[in-house]
């Protein structure tokens, strides 16, 4: 079976083996950018607008590296500055701009949903950059092709992860990822935390950290995100560290040759320690960063084939 998704707008609608071939054929890229020459010409004459309402330094420089890499048009609308500052709405935005004829837009938005509306409205492909607290498909596929490439596979993996998963659109996309590919999923982190239904997942919940990692294969830590709280969810950062943090005391409850994660940007000192977070042994938090441009190079790759054969082009 091939991919045969119009937009990216989250991982919920992918089939396990759309996944597995989107992360085959970035296996391809990762490749392709160790080389000298990083050029593939696959989206050689289309437009590609990237548009992030939301800080962003990977998600952002990756995205452009990925379109430019594969020889993409690409301008980065810079939204602080955008006419939406002037009070257009971003209906208006997103119509102005498909006037322009792009063929892929990327946007981060803090909106959970607003990439599903940009998506009714554009006649290009929509690939979601992190909308809300709802899903980031792609770092969801970045965090799977690192685990299968340091694990040998995607199945059958005790994957931990910690902290603030309530207002985390990267631990929801990774636990609809991790389940379709049969993982088992824990959980770990205060009450205050954890979102509400959770348990229909179909993953373990755990309030000690300890507890939660013994036997992972995986651990993967996440920012306590203030920017999406409205109001006081831990007693203080110290005593989050304390009891949530990762250090390498409670690492050694997972297993022996567990990898460690984190999507960035990381908070050293709250939720991991920065001598874990540097352990090129356990650490894989660059390759993660590596993963991320060859995932975006295959899913804007395999978006573009998809465009082209709605509009009865030939491939590129
Ligand atoms: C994450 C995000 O924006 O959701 N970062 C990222 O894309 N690498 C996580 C975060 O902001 O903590």
């Amino acid at each position: 079976m091939s991919f045969t998704q119009r937009h990216l707008l989250g991982i919920e609608p992918l089939h396990p083996d759309e996944i597995t071939a989107l992360l085959d054929l970035a296996d391809h890229y990762v490749a392709l950018n160790r080389s000298t020459s990083k050029h593939a010409e696959v989206l050689a004459g289309l437009t590609q607008i990237n548009m992030f309402f939301e800080a962003s330094t990977r998600t952002q420089a990756s995205f452009e590296l990925a379109g430019k890499r594969l020889g993409a048009d690409v301008m980065n609308m810079a939204m602080a500055q955008s006419s939406l500052k002037k009070g257009e709405t971003l209906i208006d935005t997103a119509l102005t701009l498909n006037a322009m004829h792009p063929d892929l837009l990327v946007m981060r938005h803090p909106a959970s949903g607003a990439v599903n509306l940009l998506a009714e409205k554009v006649n290009g492909a929509v690939i979601n950059a992190g909308d809300g607290r709802h899903e980031h498909p792609t770092q969801a596929l970045l965090d799977a092709l690192t685990i299968r490439r340091a694990k040998g596979r995607l199945h059958r993996l005790t994957v931990a992860i910690c902290g603030d998963i309530a207002h985390s659109r990267v631990a929801r996309s990774n636990l609809i990822l991790l389940g379709k590919m049969e993982n088992r999923v824990r959980l770990i982190g205060p009450p205050t935390l954890m979102p509400a239904g959770v348990a229909d997942f179909g993953c373990e919940i755990f309030e000690d950290m300890r507890a939660g990692l013994e036997g992972a294969d995986v651990v993967m830590m996440l920012r306590l995100q203030k920017e999406r709280m409205d109001g006081a969810f831990i007693p203080s950062e110290r005593e989050f560290f304390h009891r949530f943090g990762l250090d390498a005391e409670k690492l050694a409850c997972a297993k022996p040759d567990a990898i460690v994660m984190h999507p960035g940007p990381m908070n050293r000192g709250v939720e991991i320690d920065g001598l874990i977070a540097d352990d090129i042994n356990r650490s894989v938090i660059q390759e993660q960063v590596e993963m991320g441009v060859a995932v975006r190079m295959a899913a804007m790759d395999l978006l573009a084939r998809n465009l082209r054969a709605a509009r009865g082009e030939a491939a590129g």
